[in-house]
């Protein structure tokens, strides 16, 4: 083996050194300014060329490569190390009261109303980074403000941040202070994966973040997408910038990512405004938070205000309600719904979570009860975000005293005594009787709702009593009930047996995809009830159809189609069709199906068109007559493409599916031949 000669070594340093300016480019383009100039597979070439040069001459690797994400020396991992500054915490206020008493203070401190900055306080793991003249030398957690534990080498596997800073003079030593997250998504993929390798699942984002960081193997960090914003200087050795806004400038032109929604605030009614907007778009963006931060934007104002022992005064963290909590479970119990499914739900300790109090919680089903892990006299932790209903989403099992136990799905139905099945291929157990009490009950409930034959008045507890008192059996009773039946139910007067009896004779009218929805019928949503309503136009019609005729309907499928002919096949079914016919209930109607120039023609739409949202360019082809589906099949029209469309475009290519680019559409819409 000779040695490699001079020229070649001098052109590799070269294309050594281009290759990670570009590759240092590309992930500033992509990780702070969200604008990426190349595609992924284009960033894996450079990357790939990069790690070959290296790899053929060694003595070109520097530690700051885009390479060395991972492998470097874990000797130091997790031992303290003392911060540059305290890490202060922030002070909190929970509404617009105690927000206006800091506020209050701010002003009375200064002698006038600052400047502020509003961030979304990210629920994530707070950490500082140190880079030395540029190089990034430690990373390590807040620990209790002053020492944290060193976690350099899973710090330097986030790719979001920097190994080098961007820019010709970087200060001798900076200090930064930033949250490191995992985004929802990603957190849903991991515990997905988690759960696959019959791996515990991680509770919240949060969690598996802090569980990344302190990750033993690096290798296994660098394979999550851990990713960062920073907010804050601990140490800059140079010149400071004046304030937090002009800070935030200064850490972007660095290479180093700050938080796209920061936003400076001129008066108290924009800090309310901004409050008010992260509350709204709390479950809209990317990331879990649990507040917005508000601070002083100048520091030469926040060095007036200065801090307590533990707070700064110039910054304050406005908390959300919190989402989790912990509680105890008391009690696993079944209840039995509809289509007779039999689930578990929790019986918990009342606890306040997402501004509410709550004592039940589901828990979906007996497997995944299983897969969490959770026993009866366990303390869980329980959620509730936004108008998702609550749900127990972890055990924590350093707090079992042995006394727990585990759940045992009953045997039998805890209503009708019946035995429970569950179908081998299925999660679900169910109550097989449909004569089921609580079946009958849900049925009922059901019919009546909002979204189907939209009874007012006619709630659980009505409808329990009707049952009770032996008055309704069946959905088709209802329309059967005399005022003096009505007036058996308790605390019902004149005035609102008129109202439940005006309220049953009105949804007789009720248009047939309602009363199709309001059978109940399994996998028959409100959109496939529409469908079959659409293609038939009638309730005898569709009891009628065999199941081939019901299944080529665009959007309903085999699947559907099976429950649908089970149901019409049942002989309650077909008793329960002439009461509601004996009873005048609409049974058939002309469907309003607009027919036009498209009619009979279907489109499937992919990628953005620059004239129109997706919404403007279904109603255009639904006021001519035409349908617009999600799913691309040799039944297809058209697939009209947009802007970077999706693999629609290869399957339309193999289903022979003729496409329209925007041009084209817009000439079918006006009426030109589209070619
Ligand atoms: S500023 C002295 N800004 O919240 C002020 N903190 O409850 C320093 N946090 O330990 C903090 N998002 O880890 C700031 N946009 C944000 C934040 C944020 C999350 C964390 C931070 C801090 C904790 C205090």
């Amino acid at each position: 083996m000779h040695a490699p000669d001079e020229a070649e070594l001098s052109s590799a340093k070269q294309r050594v050194e281009e290759l990670r300016a570009q590759i240092d480019h590309h992930n500033y383009r992509y990780y702070v300014l969200d604008a990426p100039e190349v595609s992924d597979a284009e960033f894996d070439g450079l990357l790939r060329e990069l790690r070959g040069l290296e790899g053929r001459h060694p003595e070109l690797l520097t530690p700051d490569s885009p390479t060395q994400r991972v492998g470097g020396s874990v000797g130091a991992l997790f031992a303290p190390i003392r911060h540059s500054a305290r890490l202060l915490s922030l002070d909190n206020v929970f509404d617009d009261e105690e927000l206006v008493a800091w506020r209050d203070r701010v002003v009375k401190g200064l002698g006038r109303e600052p400047t502020y900055v509003g961030e979304p306080k990210i629920d994530g793991v707070s950490i500082a980074v140190a880079y030395q003249r540029g190089r990034l030398v430690r990373g390590a957690t807040r620990g209790d403000g002053d020492v944290g534990e060193d976690v350099t080498a899973n710090v330097r596997t986030i790719r979001a941040v920097p190994a080098r800073l961007r820019g010709g003079a970087p200060p001798d030593w900076l200090e930064v202070r930033g949250e490191v997250f995992l985004r929802v998504a990603d957190f849903e993929r991991i515990n997905l994966e988690m759960g696959a390798a019959g791996k515990p699942l991680f509770a919240n984002p949060r969690n598996a973040t802090a569980g990344l960081l302190r990750q033993k193997d690096p290798n296994v960090t660098a394979g999550r997408p851990l990713t960062v914003y920073f907010h804050g200087l601990i140490r800059i050795d140079g010149k400071s910038p004046p304030s937090y806004s002009a800070t935030l400038a200064y850490l972007r032109e660095l290479g180093l990512r700050t938080h796209p929604e920061a936003k400076m605030l001129g008066t108290l009614d924009d800090v309310r405004a901004y409050v008010a907007d992260m509350a709204a778009r709390r479950h809209a963006l990317e990331h879990e938070i649990d507040g917005a931060v508000i601070k002083v934007d100048r520091f030469a104002d926040a060095n007036e205000l200065g801090a307590t022992s533990k707070f700064p005064r110039w910054a304050i963290a406005y908390k959300f309600p919190a989402e989790e909590q912990t509680t105890k479970l008391r009690d696993i119990q079944v209840s039995v719904g509809r289509t007779g499914a039999v689930t578990p739900f929790a019986m918990l300790e009342p606890v306040r979570v997402g501004g509410v109090t709550i004592s039940m919680a589901t828990l979906h089903n007996a497997e995944e009860v299983a897969r969490k892990g959770v026993l009866i006299g366990d303390t869980v932790v329980v959620r509730r975000a936004g108008e998702v209903i609550p749900e127990v989403v972890a055990p924590i099992p350093s707090l079992r005293d042995g006394s727990e136990r585990a759940f045992v799905m009953p045997r039998d139905c805890p209503v009708c005594g019946t035995p429970i099945v569950r179908p081998e291929d299925e999660a679900v157990a169910r109550c097989p009787n449909l004569q089921c009490p609580a079946q009958v009950l849900a049925r009922i409930v059901h019919f009546a709702s909002r979204g189907a034959m939209d009874i007012e008045h006619l709630g659980e507890r009505t409808a329990g009593e009707m049952l009770d008192r032996g008055l309704v059996a069946t959905p088709a009773d209802i329309f059967y009930l005399t005022p003096d039946q009505l007036g058996q139910l308790p605390n019902f007067k004149e005035k609102s047996i008129a109202n439940l009896s005006a309220a049953i004779g009105a949804a007789k009218d009720r248009p047939i995809d309602r009363l199709l929805y309001g059978f109940g019928i399994r996998h028959v949503g409100a959109s496939a009830a529409r469908a079959l309503a659409d293609a038939f136009g009638s309730i005898d019609r569709i009891a009628a159809a065999p199941s081939e005729e019901i299944a080529a309907v665009e959007g309903v499928g085999d699947v559907i189609a099976g429950a649908v002919r089970a149901y019409f096949d049942r002989p309650e079914t077909k008793e329960q069709l002439e009461r509601l016919r004996g009873a005048g209930v609409r049974l058939e109607e002309q469907r309003a199906s607009r027919t036009g120039p498209l009619t009979g023609q279907t489109f499937v739409i992919t990628g953005t068109l620059a004239a129109f949202s997706r919404e403007e360019a279904k109603t255009r082809i639904e006021a001519l007559g035409g349908k617009v589906t999600n799913s691309l099949s040799s039944k297809t029209t058209y697939l009209v493409v947009g802007d970077s469309p999706g693999t629609k475009l290869d399957k339309a290519a193999k289903l022979g599916v003729a496409t329209l680019d925007e041009a084209a559409f817009t000439r079918l819409l006006a009426g030109d031949p589209p070619g």
